[in-house]
């Protein structure tokens, strides 16, 4: 009885004394490297429960904190390399280098000593090339391979000999083939998409002129996820339709096995969309206690559909599996990423003889489980990534239009005439749009999806660089390499590619303040007076949305090959305005300039358009705002039709 009482004492006693003795010998740790180091005593920064409550609370937080706690604590909040921008740097890594010469980092690393685990920051491209090159030395992050691998181990959350196994077969599925469908449908589903909302659109008299769509954003994500279909499932869906309406003519028995089983809850579509919005939260909760939430609870429905989701996913999953090997039998191979899996797999693609001989199991290199786990990872990485890029450059071009004028250009001279617009060939365009391209390079540069890679050592790993010398990062440290400063370093980015004629007018462009390096400049890529090379390749380890090295993104050309295809589509006859707020103004009828407004003397509310100045103001915002979910995003999806007061109002003016 007496240890009931007991126990938890002596726990809440030494519980403290742990944190204290792992804070201390962290210290200990970044004493030895000679980096500067930031300390935030009693703070267990990768703590999954602070990951998703710290972005949440961090305005909170900063309001009520007083601001040397805050600026401390602010280094521990998951997203800090997007919220803090340079601040932890100049608070305090630059300091602590002037005080003392003899620290090592050159003013671009630091490491958070904290009581939870050692953590090493940096963007240093040299190290961050170096990290990514040694993926052997530099493991996943452990928290990111539980998170993504609710569905099974898979090639994002394995390492070593087991990684490498599932990379060649996932690698050799996103072939050139699997590009051209991913072309065609991205192309398919976007112009269907502007078809509907065209007619759809609630501009009364001048519909065929414009269309207006408050969910956009929303839009983009269901052309994503069909285009994800297609390309993954080998299964089209008209952009207007849901899944139970399969158009997909060389295969009569599909219907059955996509639309909802008597026995099932949720779509195949359904599914896949409730695992993406819930990856970094309930996804990881045991489904017995998703299932069994207490209905009277609140978001008992929701915490059910998302362990319908996890359950059903696969099921729908190997079911299209044992469709396409039927389908592959009678047609041959197939051009989508579940077919192209399921035959290099069974070749054993990629496999040296000597690892053929020594396979301990015959058959195919991945299971059947293996390869759901790897479609489902696909999606995972696949969907959220392209969708927020897309965006973004949606945002940025509202923001900057003279660049819509830039890629328009490109769009006319590619295909002069509008009858052409109907056959697209991925072969033609695809490599000769490289201004499209660089809009989503440039997107990326300035809002990576992914705001920092996280990576592991397992043993003490020594790095050599020309600025720090030789040192080493110790055992169980993670690493976390900043995108967000590494894309805005000055040194790689500033004026990149700009004549002195451009130099002279970005000078005197309001849009430049703060150094070109922040600003939205695509053309920044392009090489100039280059027939071969059309966009610039940057120096390694200083661009990283994809990564670099032996685990760079596979999905890198696919994103690519939808992202132009969708840009391409939507600017080929368009241009895009964001929709204007009406305020009120107080009209008091002497001020000039407003004409037919009521009398001189009678004052009046009447309704304006927002200024220039306001519109823009709200687009920064709208991008400043960002949260790091998954992937860093706007607050744009979930909007109502009506357009409620979230969101940003889009529209489509026909142009030719
Ligand atoms: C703009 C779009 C995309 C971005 C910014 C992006 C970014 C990334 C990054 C940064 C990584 C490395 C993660 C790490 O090492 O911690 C990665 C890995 C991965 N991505 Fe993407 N990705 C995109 C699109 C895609 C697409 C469309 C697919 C699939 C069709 C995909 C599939 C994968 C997979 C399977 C991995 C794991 C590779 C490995 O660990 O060997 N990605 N992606
Ligand atoms: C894509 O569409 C073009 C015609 O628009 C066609 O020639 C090509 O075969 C299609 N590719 C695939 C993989 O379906
Ligand atoms: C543009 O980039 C290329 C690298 O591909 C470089 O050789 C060239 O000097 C750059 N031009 C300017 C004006 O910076």
């Amino acid at each position: 009885m007496l240890s009931v009482i007991y126990y938890p004492i002596v726990f809440l006693a030494l519980y403290p004394l742990y944190l204290i003795y792992v804070y201390f010998s962290n210290l200990l740790q970044a004493k030895r490297m000679n980096f500067p180091y930031v300390s935030v005593p009693l703070l267990v920064q990768n703590h999954p429960v602070w990951m998703v409550s710290g972005p949440m609370t961090r305005l909170w937080l900063k309001a009520r904190l007083p601001t040397f706690l805050f600026n401390r604590i602010a280094l521990s909040i998951y997203g800090y390399e997007f919220f803090e921008a340079r601040e932890p740097f100049t608070n305090y890594v630059e300091p602590q280098h002037r005080a003392d010469p003899n620290l090592i980092g050159s003013g671009k690393s630091y490491a958070l000593v904290t009581s939870g685990r050692f953590e090493f920051h940096t963007w240093d491209a040299e190290i961050a090339r170096e990290v990514a090159a040694r993926p052997k030395d530099f493991c996943q992050f452990d928290i990111g391979n539980w998170v993504m691998g609710i569905l099974g181990q898979n090639v994002l959350t394995t390492d070593g000999s087991e990684w490498a196994r599932h990379r060649r077969i996932v690698a050799g599925a996103v072939t050139e083939r699997v590009s051209s469908v991913v072309w065609n449908e991205s192309i398919r589903q976007t112009r269907d998409f502007l078809t509907s909302i065209t007619e759809s659109s609630n501009d009364g008299s001048t519909k065929t002129e414009s269309a207006t769509t408050y969910r956009m954003f929303d839009l983009v994500k269901r052309i994503a996820v069909h285009v994800l279909y297609a390309a993954g499932m080998g299964n089209k869906i008209d952009f207007t339709l849901s899944e139970n309406d399969i158009t997909d003519p060389d295969d009569s028995d599909k219907k059955a096995g996509d639309t909802v089983k008597p026995s099932m809850h949720l779509s195949y579509i359904d599914a896949v969309k409730i695992i993406n919005e819930n990856i970094a939260g309930p996804n990881i909760i045991p489904n017995v206690i998703l299932l069994n939430w207490p209905s009277w609870l609140p978001g008992a429905a929701w915490l059910r559909n998302v362990a319908y989701a996890k359950i059903e996913f696969p099921i729908h999953t190997r079911a299209a599996l044992a469709r396409e090997r039927q389908i592959a039998a009678k047609t041959g191979e197939r051009n989508n990423v579940m077919s192209a899996l399921i035959a290099a797999s069974e070749r054993n693609e990629g496999a040296t003889d000597a690892e053929k001989k020594s396979a301990t199991k015959k058959g195919p290199a991945l299971s059947d489980e293996e390869v759901v786990a790897n479609l489902y990872i696909f999606t995972a990485a696949g969907f959220d990534t392209t969708t927020n890029t897309l965006a973004y450059a949606l945002v940025l071009l509202c923001r900057h239009p003279k660049w819509q004028d830039w890629i328009i250009e490109e769009i006319d001279s590619l295909v002069p005439h509008v009858s052409n617009l109907n056959k697209l060939e991925y072969t033609e365009i695809f490599p000769n749009a490289p201004r499209l391209l660089s809009i989503m390079l440039e997107t990326l540069r300035l809002f990576p999806a992914i705001i920092h890679l996280a990576k592991m050592t397992q043993a003490p790993q020594t790095i050599t660089t020309a600025s720090s010398g030789t040192f080493t990062i110790p055992a169980y440290t993670t690493i976390y390499i900043n995108n967000v400063l590494l894309h805005s370093d000055p040194a790689v980015w500033r004026n990149l590619n700009m004549s002195d004629v451009e130099r002279k007018a970005a000078a005197d462009d309001e849009d430049d303040v703060d150094g070109d390096e922040l600003a939205f400049r695509p053309a920044r890529w392009l090489v100039p007076n280059s027939n071969e090379q059309k966009i610039w390749t940057p120096p390694k380890g200083t661009y990283l949305p994809w990564s670099a090295g032996p685990r760079v993104c596979p999905g890198q050309r696919m994103a690519q090959v939808e992202f132009v295809a969708v840009m391409f589509t939507l600017f080929s006859r368009h241009r895009l305005e964001p929709v204007r707020k009406q305020t009120t103004v107080q009209n008091s009828g002497l001020k000039a300039g407003v004409e037919g407004l009521g009398t001189m003397s009678e004052k009046k509310e009447v309704l304006v358009p927002e200024s220039d100045q306001a519109l823009n103001e709200r687009l920064e915002a709208l991008m400043a705002s960002s949260q790091p979910k998954l992937t860093l995003e706007m607050d744009v999806y979930d909007i109502k039709e009506d357009g409620s007061d979230r969101g940003l109002g889009l529209r489509w003016v026909r142009r030719r």
